[in-house]
């Protein structure tokens, strides 16, 4: 493959992080390259959430380095390029005083000097972005009114009006049923093949979408990359790290 004479989108080298002397990561280093799909599993509490948080430059590591496309992440300025999916997004005030095109339009924000009004350039990304998620018939609806899976795709098409090359999702689908969520994780595949998306997706859910993800990192404190994911599934060291049986995570896929 061709794909180790690119520069990565995330370069990550002996990347630790501790908070008042409790190790949350532990030496761990990985270059991510465009157009991968990468799902990140772990257990509750095991960094995965901390980890991104510091590939975004919103934590600081305590030793390691970090590059962005090339560059180190303290000089990186390019945010726009990375669509970011926080976990709990979803989970908006019912009373939040917002339609859906408001906070689609917020996805434009770090493109437009502060207070300047809206160019068609951003109008059209913002256009793009809702009917990608399919929700134009949505736009003037307050947000807070709206489904959980309705609400997901909102906040994915938010990350989306900014155009990224990476989309960073960290476990959208709380509350979201099963049906939604198939034709989510077969939306993040179509993101991936046909716009050629990086994806970064933090999920439980990780036998459905086996088929999709090109590997698959294992985040507890320390982690473990398996650039085989099917050959991941009976992986003893996985099933170690990741704290249950993955024999269950291989049935699991099979139900579906
Ligand atoms: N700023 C912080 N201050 C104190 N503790 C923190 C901080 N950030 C993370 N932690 C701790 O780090 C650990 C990892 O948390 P993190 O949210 O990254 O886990 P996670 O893998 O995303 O878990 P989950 O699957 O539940 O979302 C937890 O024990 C958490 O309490
Ligand atoms: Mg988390």
């Amino acid at each position: 493959m061709s794909i180790n004479h690119q520069v990565p989108i995330f370069e990550v080298k002996e990347l630790s992080f501790s908070v008042r002397g409790q190790k949350i990561l532990s030496s761990i280093s990985f270059e991510i390259f465009n157009s991968e799909y990468v799902a990140i599993i772990g257990p509750n509490g095991g960094g995965k959430t901390t980890l991104i948080r510091i590939l975004l430059g919103l934590d600081k590591p305590t030793t390691g380095t970090v590059k962005l496309f090339g560059k180190k992440i303290q000089e990186f300025k390019k945010w726009h390029k990375i669509g970011y999916v926080p976990q709990r997004a979803s989970l908006v005030d019912s009373s939040f005083p917002a339609t859906v095109l408001d906070i689609v339009n917020m996805g434009r924000t770090s493109q437009r000097k502060i207070f300047s009004s809206m160019t068609k350039e951003d109008r059209d990304a913002v256009d793009d972005a809702m009917k990608k998620m399919d929700i134009c018939d949505l736009k003037d609806k307050m947000v807070g009114t709206l489904s959980g899976g309705q609400r997901q795709r909102v906040m994915i098409a938010r990350a989306l009006a900014s155009r990224p090359e990476i989309l960073i999702l960290d476990e959208p689908n709380t509350g979201v049923d099963a049906h939604s969520q198939k034709n989510f994780y077969e939306l993040l595949s179509r993101l991936n093949k046909e716009e050629n998306i990086t994806i970064v997706f933090i999920t439980h859910d990780i036998g459905v979408i086996a088929d999709d993800i090109g590997r698959l990192f294992t985040i507890n404190q320390k982690a473990i990359i398996c650039n085989d994911p099917k050959k991941a599934m009976s992986c003893e060291d996985m099933s170690k790290l990741y704290g249950i049986d993955a024999h269950l995570i291989h049935n699991h896929k099979h139900e579906h």
